[in-house]
């Protein structure tokens, strides 16, 4: 029986009979005699409310969580990503996800692994999820989400005053805006996880690491030798470059937001990119974010004339049509 058939019932018995009849419906006490309802007419008492509670609780557990995950694929009534789909990617409704651990308790968001899994077929996927308590997050803000228009002022106000409403507003805009910026450079072919699809403050990944959950270090955590240095800079310069052409910047470059999987570099963490033409600060970003990975890759012994800042930042911004 489903939830509201069982409200249903309650609200006929309140119902005239007559008036029931008149409407070809059954009536009172046709129903009440076929099923055992109650005929009484007036407000329920407590036992029977503790009653429809329970039934309501088992109906709930039973029917909206499967018996083999913690969750139905929620693939359906989400933001999906951007099409053609990976072929690795579970998309049928009838899925269920299952949450296996935390990969990274963060400042902003949290990342779990989640398994996705349809009969014999199962993909691992990263669900980051945005908080809505965070600090630094909100620093972030200033500048970047209050100068949007809103649609609802109420909204409005309620970021401005930072109430639980607003700083959850916060965070699912911060999830919208990674979640378009992932697709964007998907589809440009820079290397970012897949976006799997979003729904709320929650952003579904591809798993960056191994089959058995593992997820791959970040660069900051490898020790690699020195052509796996260049190979990971040749790599990094690649990455720059396909921003650079699509005219956006990272926004928060480090070696701590590129990982590296069975020596392929992948970026993430990108719900702040930069606009390079449309943002006022748009160059000094590129700039900053430079910086910081090349002093990362001079402090792993990269030659100075191979990873030098100001070359790459001139490079870029030639890429970008703005030198
Ligand atoms: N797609 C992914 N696959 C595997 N691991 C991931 C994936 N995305 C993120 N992670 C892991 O989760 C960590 C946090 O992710 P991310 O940087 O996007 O969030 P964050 O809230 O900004 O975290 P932090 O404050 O640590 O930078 C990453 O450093 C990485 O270890
Ligand atoms: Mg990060």
């Amino acid at each position: 029986m489903r939830e509201h058939d069982l409200y249903e019932r309650f609200e006929t018995s309140y119902d005239d009979a007559d008036t029931m009849r008149r409407k070809g419906k059954r009536s009172r006490s046709n129903r009440a005699a076929d099923d055992g309802e109650p005929t009484r007419r007036g407000r329920m008492t407590e036992e029977e409310k503790v009653r429809v509670a329970r039934v309501r609780e088992d109906q709930l557990s039973s029917a909206d969580t499967p018996e083999d995950g913690d969750r139905w694929s929620t693939w359906g009534d989400a933001e999906q990503g951007p099409k053609p789909h990976p072929s690795w990617l579970i998309t049928e409704l009838a899925a269920v996800d299952r949450e296996l651990g935390i990969v990274k308790t963060g400042k902003e968001a949290d990342v779990f692994l989640l398994e996705r899994a349809m009969g014999e077929k199962a993909c691992l996927l990263a669900a980051k999820r945005y908080r809505s308590n965070d600090h630094r997050m909100f620093h972030r803000d200033a500048g970047y989400l209050e100068g949007r228009r809103m649609k609802k002022s109420r909204e409005t106000r309620a970021i401005a005053n930072r109430t639980a409403f607003g700083r959850n507003l916060i965070a699912e805009q911060w999830t919208v805006a990674e979640f378009a910026a992932l697709s964007k450079l998907w589809q440009i072919g820079a290397p970012v996880p897949y976006p799997v699809q979003r729904s709320g403050t929650e952003l579904l990944l591809e798993f960056i690491g191994d089959d058995e959950g593992n997820a791959a270090p970040r660069l900051a955590q490898t020790r690699p030798d020195e052509d796996e240095l260049l190979d990971l800079w040749r790599q990094l310069v690649a990455a720059l470059m396909t921003l650079s052409e699509a005219g956006i910047t990272h926004g928060d470059l480090s070696a701590y937001n590129l990982m590296v999987h069975d020596g392929r570099l992948v970026m993430i963490d990108l719900p702040q990119v930069v606009d390079l033409v449309a943002n006022p600060r748009g160059v000094e970003f590129l700039d900053r974010d430079v910086r910081n990975i090349c002093g990362w890759f001079a402090s792993k012994g990269l030659p100075p004339e191979i990873g030098d800042p100001s070359a790459l930042v001139t490079t870029l911004l030639d890429v970008a049509g703005m030198s």
